[in-house]
């Protein structure tokens, strides 16, 4: 459910037709549904009622400062991934208390800081780590409070660039090796025990993975309750996937019966962080058909927006909807939507059958409110896009374009290259 619909044929977002937007500020640019981002936010806090939990939105998905101020704004918690993003959380008002750290690969100045904000918990993914944690701790005369992200190994069904909870995979401490994480967290004078914590993966559609994966963290929990190490939080990822074309995923309120059932009684906090499934559907990338090209047998429509702008279509063949901005009746054609960047993998959509857009008209790409903005680069020598934001009847550019001046910002010549 979103508010990117069609009124007398113009693509609006909420109350503001999407051209008028366009003409204001170019293209390409992003532009977010602020009742869509509310209401997707609350459908995951709301889902589970009667059940003590802190919904700490998964700032990878997107980070923009004006979206995460909301999210703040509603109650919600941050899940982050390295120190910037907690810069960014810090910034946009979320309390340090409210803040989950999860990463294979975090840095001592990354781990200081976190310390030094007093965040709510580190999701721990080695013993390493766990070893840095409390040196870091004790050099500064405090405790860190830490969960282990287990790796149940539970295969789920996604792309695998973005399935993480498998053993072959990086994360976690394998389920087998666990309580002996735990067993050793707890001798470590500097760690505070407080939770345990998973992540199986991404865009996940169906319930099972999820169910399997948190019957297996809760054995893990009797086990260890029964040593006497407690466990209070209950971090279980994020990963409920969404509609990008016909996936049916479960719906908030399904995964969350699912998720409330197999921790019935267990007087576990729940924590969740979900991404996608909040900004996903929040938001759409909006850009100018530049030229028409047929190639051999192949239909090509060129765009002013690139791979650098949105890599998901080039990085894991994921699809997008696209939409004229002006729809009318026109005949279809079968085509590759392609961007400016001098790669053959630079594309928005493959094969794709849709309406005979032509050069100068506008087109919407679905969906791209999460992974979209923050995954974009100046690749090519291409300045960021900006990123608009609309309530009701008004917007707001959230995020100026860069200019070709930023592009060269921080640069500096070396004495030695005249
Ligand atoms: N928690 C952790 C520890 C994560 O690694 C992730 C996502 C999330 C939460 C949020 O997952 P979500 O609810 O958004 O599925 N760039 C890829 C997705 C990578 C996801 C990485 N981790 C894409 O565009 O599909």
């Amino acid at each position: 459910m979103h508010y990117f619909d069609y009124v007398a044929d113009e693509l609006h977002c909420e109350q503001v037709p999407v051209r008028r937007i366009a003409e204001e500020v170019g293209t390409p640019f992003y532009l977010y549904s602020h009742a869509t981002l509310r209401r997707h936010f609350l459908a995951v806090q709301e889902a589970f009622p009667d059940t003590e939990r802190l919904v700490c939105y998964s700032a990878k998905a997107n980070t923009s400062q004006a979206i995460l101020r909301l999210f703040a704004d509603l109650g919600g918690g941050l899940d982050i991934v390295s120190g910037g993003e907690l810069y960014r959380g810090l910034k946009a008002g979320f309390a340090p208390g409210r803040i989950v750290y999860s990463g294979v690969g975090k840095r001592v100045d990354e781990i200081d800081y976190a310390l030094d904000s007093g965040i709510l918990q580190f999701n721990v993914e080695s013993f390493q780590e766990l070893d840095l944690i409390d040196q870091r701790a004790a050099a500064r005369n405090t405790i860190a409070p830490v969960a282990i992200r287990v790796n149940p190994d539970v295969d789920p069904k996604t792309h695998p660039y973005i399935s993480t909870g498998l053993k072959k995979n990086k994360f976690g401490i394998n389920h087998r090796d666990a309580p002996e994480a735990y067993r050793h967290a707890d001798r470590l004078p500097h760690l505070e025990v407080v939770g345990i914590d998973c992540h199986i993966g991404s865009q996940i559609t169906e319930v099972q993975p999820f169910r399997d994966a948190l019957k297996s963290l809760m054995e893990l929990i009797g086990e260890l309750r029964g040593e006497g190490i407690d466990i209070r939080n209950l971090d279980i990822g994020g990963g409920l996937g969404i509609t990008y074309g016909d996936e049916q995923p479960p719906d908030p309120g399904e995964y969350a019966r699912t998720v409330m059932e197999v921790m019935a009684g267990s007087g576990l906090r729940l924590i969740l962080e979900p991404g996608r499934v909040i900004v996903g559907n929040a938001g759409i990338l909006v850009a100018s058909v530049l030229y028409r090209k047929h190639s051999e047998d192949k239909e090509f429509v060129i765009t002013d927006a690139g791979m650098n702008d949105l890599l998901r279509p080039s990085l894991y063949q994921a699809y997008h909807e696209i939409r004229p901005v002006r729809r009318r009746k026109r005949p279809e054609i079968r085509a590759d939507v392609v961007g400016p960047i001098c790669e053959s993998g630079d594309f928005l959509a493959q094969d794709r059958q849709m309406p005979d857009l032509q050069p100068g008209e506008l087109l919407a790409v679905m969906s791209a409110g999460a992974y979209g903005f923050c995954m974009s680069s100046n690749y090519c020598s291409r300045p960021r896009v900006p990123e608009v934001m609309v309530k009701d009847d008004q917007f707001h550019v959230i995020r100026q374009r860069e200019r070709v001046a930023d592009l060269i910002r921080g640069e500096s010549l070396p004495p030695f290259v005249k």
